[in-house]
């Protein structure tokens, strides 16, 4: 047990662990072992945030396995395919995707679409922990440092150039699914354009609805259109050229590029451990374009928040959603967005735990995924946003939160915002990884502002 854990979380930090156990599958964790029975790219992320202080071997056997499936352009697949699971097992499944045989990967072996890199970050928390667990563990920090870092690099050039369709220096999202936030309101204007053809649900049937509530899933017409799109990206071989022209689906999001920038960010870190000093500079450039290229793109100065952009139109989402709030983490943010960030936040639209969309608004729904309820990942970046901008005090109130919310109703996927019940996959992988990190870390991320 970390030494920093006290008695009153032991229970909670068991029960952690005891998830992280579960949903290990030999060389990789899985999120849920019913709902998402293969291995997922931002989960493997946060996943190993927590791994880090229970079993880092295990942590870096995960991102090695993710970055195994990273396609020669530098994009690393939004899912990993297990093939000791059937395709029937989860939709849309390896035969869907129909993803050639690259490098050393055998063919079927991922999807051909993307989730925010939050994996640099991830790789410094992990080697961070290090030190803690003994000299051997240092050393294999740095090995496996060394064989992510040219990769994470790869990553952010496939993100940062061919996903540039807006030209504004972002990346763009081509499905839903990229932002990691499937049925956001954040992309319902955006979605209007694409069909919701159903029939396509006659020929291709839903998993999810077998194995969890179909309330609190996403619904028909969201999954009409996200096959729709799949296909279409697919059947376009998975080329980024002239996407705005070809595709139906180009968005910039303000919180997949939020995670852009602090991925530079940690690279700068991980640089200067791997005596890399000019990349090192190179990155932190980069957070520092990203961070300007979002606040020139993504800001509405009406409403003083920050929204997805259609590239297609040029149009800024109407919807409030908890993406707005998280260039919050990226430490060259002006005083004055952060500010308006942290407005946004306290007021009846959020609050502490932020709900993924404004509590005010039509859209909002308590129990359906990305349209109302609490995630805990999105909220432990938000809580390093706060402690990048000195605002402790409610970072540790958020942090509370959070582990009160788990402790009392489970490490499910995600929360009713108004009674806390727990939605989703009951013993969810980053619920729990995410818990072992709120309880045994205080510490501000290395490149905070002074408060
Ligand atoms: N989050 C999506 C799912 O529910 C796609 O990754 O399966």
């Amino acid at each position: 047990m970390h030494p920093v854990v006290t008695d009153l979380s032991a229970e909670l930090w068991q029960s952690a662990v005891r998830v992280l156990d579960i949903n290990w599958s030999g060389d990789h964790m899985v999120p849920s072992r019913r709902l998402y029975p293969h291995q997922w790219s931002w989960d493997t992320a946060f996943i190993a945030v927590g791994l880090a202080y229970v079993n880092p071997t295990r942590a870096w056997r995960d991102l090695h396995s993710l970055f195994e499936a990273q396609w020669p352009d530098g994009r690393v697949p939004h899912i990993a395919f297990d093939p000791a699971t059937g395709e029937e097992d989860y939709f849309p499944g390896p035969a869907f995707w129909n993803v050639p045989a690259y490098g050393r990967r055998r063919p079927l072996g991922s999807t051909g679409i993307v989730q925010p890199p939050v994996h640099a970050l991830a790789a410094w928390e992990v080697y961070r922990h290090a030190a803690a667990h003994g000299a051997a563990s240092v050393q294999e920090a740095l090995n496996e440092l060394a064989w992510l870092y040219p990769r994470l690099v790869a990553q952010q050039d496939y993100l940062s150039e061919r996903r540039n369709a807006g030209g504004a220096g972002l990346a763009a999202i081509v499905h839903p699914w990229e932002s990691g936030l499937d049925n956001s309101p954040s992309w319902d204007a955006a979605l209007a354009n694409v069909p919701a053809d159903l029939s396509l649900l006659t020929r291709y049937h839903r998993r999810d609805l077998v194995v969890t509530n179909a309330a609190h899933r996403p619904t028909d017409e969201d999954y009409a259109r996200y096959v729709r799109l799949a296909v279409s990206y697919r059947d376009g071989g998975y080329s980024d050229t002239d996407l705005p022209q070809r595709h139906d689906f180009v968005v910039e999001c303000p919180g997949f590029n939020g995670v852009l920038g602090v991925a530079e960010l940690a690279l700068a870190q991980i640089a200067g451990v791997l005596g890399l000093p000019l990349d090192a500079r190179r990155h932190r450039q980069r957070a520092r374009e990203i961070t300007a290229a979002i606040s020139r793109t993504l800001w509405d100065p009406a409403t003083r928040t920050f929204r997805s952009r259609d590239v297609r139109t040029g149009e800024l989402s109407a919807a409030r959603c908890v993406n707005g709030l998280l260039p919050l983490m990226l430490p060259d943010l002006s005083a004055d967005r952060a500010a308006a960030i942290m407005d946004e936040l306290r007021s009846e639209r959020f609050g502490l735990p932020a709900p993924s969309t404004d509590r005010t608004a039509a859209y909002f729904d308590t129990h359906r995924y990305w349209r109302g309820p609490v995630w805990i990942n999105v909220n432990w970046l938000l809580r390093r946003g706060m402690q990048v901008h000195g605002h402790h005090g409610e970072a540790e109130e958020l942090r509370r939160a959070l582990l009160r919310l788990v402790h009392d109703n489970g490490p499910y996927e995600y929360f009713d915002p108004e009674t806390g019940k727990g939605l989703g996959a009951p013993t969810f992988s980053w619920s729990a990884a995410l818990c072992l990190d709120l309880l045994a870390d205080r510490s501000a991320p290395a490149y905070a502002r002074d408060a």
